[in-house]
């Protein structure tokens, strides 16, 4: 299996310690916990698709969900269960997912968060796959949501135009309701360098 473009670079040797300094720090960075609770049903089942160090699932578990993080990376799923204990996470490859892998973990999620840049760190020409692996654990009717640099992101990351990521989410059975440039609901524009997509199984 080939590695992913978070595997190939220095990247993590920033993402965790620096997010880890500001959660202890008491910084707020729960923009987009704050934009995904607003969509999602009360008391929802949530699945944080490449969790990192916690952050985001772990401010949904506070607004009341039912979270499940999943990321490939030891480093981050170790530093995610040290910072955020009560989080569930299972070390696995998002290319790779299936309901097996979360065990007791819900497998049909209300909505399913894959932000903070994870869609342009993944291994080479996996995108579509990796969408229609979240798909397959979304329930009739639930939600993905997206955040990700389409040019100019962190310098490991790849370029992914919106409209080549509508086309492979589309190709994956999700049908795109909304997009923004960033989680304050800024209006999204061609020259826009942040992508938010607000997708529907
Ligand atoms: C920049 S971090 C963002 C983490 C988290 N979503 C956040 O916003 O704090 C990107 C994460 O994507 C994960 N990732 C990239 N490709 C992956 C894959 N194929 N399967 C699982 N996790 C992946 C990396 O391990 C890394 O933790």
């Amino acid at each position: 299996m080939e590695r992913t473009r978070w595997e190939r670079t220095d990247e993590p040797r920033q993402y965790g310690p620096y997010f880890a300094d500001l959660v202890a720090r008491g910084m707020d960075i729960d923009g987009e916990a704050r934009f995904v609770d607003a969509l999602a049903p009360r008391g929802a089942s949530i699945l944080d698709a490449g969790s990192g160090m916690g952050r985001v699932g772990s401010a949904l578990q506070a607004r009341g969900h039912t979270v499940v993080g999943v990321d490939l990376d030891p480093a981050e799923v170790e530093r995610s269960r040290r910072i955020f204990p009560d989080l569930p996470v299972v070390q696995a490859r998002l290319d790779q997912l299936t309901a097996q892998d979360l065990g007791d973990h819900p497998t049909d999620f209300d909505v399913i968060v894959c932000v903070g840049n994870v869609m342009v760190f993944l291994a080479d020409d996996t995108e579509q796959l990796v969408l229609s692996r979240l798909r397959a654990l979304a329930r009739p009717g639930g939600r993905l949501v997206v955040g990700f640099a389409v040019r100019n992101g962190p310098p490991s990351a790849r370029d992914y135009p919106a409209e080549e990521f509508v086309a492979d989410a589309t190709a994956a059975g999700w049908t795109l309701e909304h997009r923004f440039a960033t989680f304050e609901l800024d209006p999204w524009s061609e020259d826009a360098e942040f992508f938010v997509g607000v997708l529907r199984a």
